[in-house]
């Protein structure tokens, strides 16, 4: 039976301690981050590793992120980064950040996919930073979601898929964020987006001067890419979604109204909601942080009410809005129409 701790509103020594336990033991723990809700293991656990794959359904060739408290845990891990890779880590961890090092053998082969490098992130949420903290061991840990699925964002949205399939269950309420960690490499001395995220390429120029989109953001990705977790179908309702977009109101309104069924959900922003002659409105805020903070939980609403179409307005692919239109894109599955 999986046990779910409530840390809502405090952290409780003891359950911590309990939970720490278990991933020590080669258990599986879900845990909060300031992005989404990790479902974690002991990295340099081998087959704990493998019962991280299982649980999700996650294809063996997509690599997982390590997350670490402190630095101190990283000389161990990887290799010794450049200044630029060491100037990265020090403006953007802890945080929504993670940056791909080149590894060390203790390493698992599963965790990195069998690739010679790894992804490090150092969440910068207190109940991650205190469960790695207490376990004083590197924890590896993808988005919680079954594989395909959007990321959990709240534990409401997420017990049922991993009942029975994860030890403990740490419920630390709604995630800051909402959408993942941004994942940067630095490639040809270049800090390189492979998945966009709250920390965006400005932010990026700021510190580094530099910054590039890794090719594959709003596109689907063929053959041999930079970050394997780009192949995969993501985020995605059960029925049917379009995602559309214009930069002049009026004509994005009329895009959606003439793509409407008999029983189309629409996710939009909250001032257009009586725009629209739809079924049922879900609004996802009006700022872009309310809308990273709120999608991956109203994607899930809005199979419970049965749509035949689900129709999403899309946001300028600016700032956090990269982030949110490479989440859309795919949650669409490139059902994308802009004009
Ligand atoms: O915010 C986050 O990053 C969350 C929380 C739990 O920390 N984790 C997360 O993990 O989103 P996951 O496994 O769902 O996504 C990891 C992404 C995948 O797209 C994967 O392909 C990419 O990072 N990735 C991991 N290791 C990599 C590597 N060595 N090289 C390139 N891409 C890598
Ligand atoms: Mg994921």
């Amino acid at each position: 039976m999986t046990k779910i701790f409530n840390f809502k509103n405090d952290i409780n020594e003891e359950e911590l301690n309990i939970a720490a336990n278990c991933i020590k033991d080669g258990k599986l723990v879900i845990f909060p981050t300031e992005t989404v809700y990790g479902i974690g293991a002991n990295a340099l656990d081998e087959d704990a590793v493998d019962s991280i794959f299982i649980a999700k359904g996650r294809a063996n060739d997509n690599p997982l992120i390590v997350h670490i408290s402190d630095f101190s845990m990283l000389e161990k891990l990887v290799e010794e980064p450049t200044k630029l890779e060491q100037k990265l880590m020090d403006a953007f961890m802890p945080g929504p950040f993670t940056l791909i090092l080149k590894k060390k053998d203790i390493i698992p082969d599963n965790v990195s996919a069998n690739l010679d490098t790894v992804g490090i992130r150092m969440p910068a949420n207190k109940i991650a930073h205190d469960l790695i903290k207490t376990t004083n061991l590197p924890i590896a840990a993808p988005s919680a979601n079954i594989s395909s699925r959007p990321s959990g964002t709240k534990v409401e949205d997420i017990k049922e898929e991993f009942q029975n399939k994860v030890d403990i269950i740490i419920d630390g309420g709604e995630t800051s964020v909402g959408l993942e960690s941004t994942v940067v490499k630095v490639i040809d001395g270049i800090p390189t987006i492979l998945r966009p995220g709250k920390i965006t390429p400005e932010d990026i120029i700021e510190i580094t001067g530099i910054c590039k989109l890794s090719d594959n953001l709003f596109k689907k990705a063929e053959g041999v890419v930079e970050s394997p977790g780009m192949k995969y179908k993501h985020y995605a309702p059960n029925n049917k979604c379009i995602l559309v977009y214009s930069d002049k109101e009026e004509l994005l309104i009329k895009l959606i109204n003439s793509n409407i069924k008999e029983k189309t959900l629409i996710i939009g922003n909250a001032k257009n909601k009586n725009k629209y002659n739809c079924y049922k409105y879900l609004s996802y805020g009006t700022t872009l942080e309310e809308i990273s903070h709120n999608i991956f939980s109203l994607l899930r609403e809005a199979d419970i009410y049965e749509p035949d179409l689900i129709i999403i307005e899309g946001v300028k692919k600016e700032g956090l809005g990269i982030a949110i239109m490479n989440r859309l894109i795919r949650a669409s599955s490139y059902n994308y129409i802009e004009e």
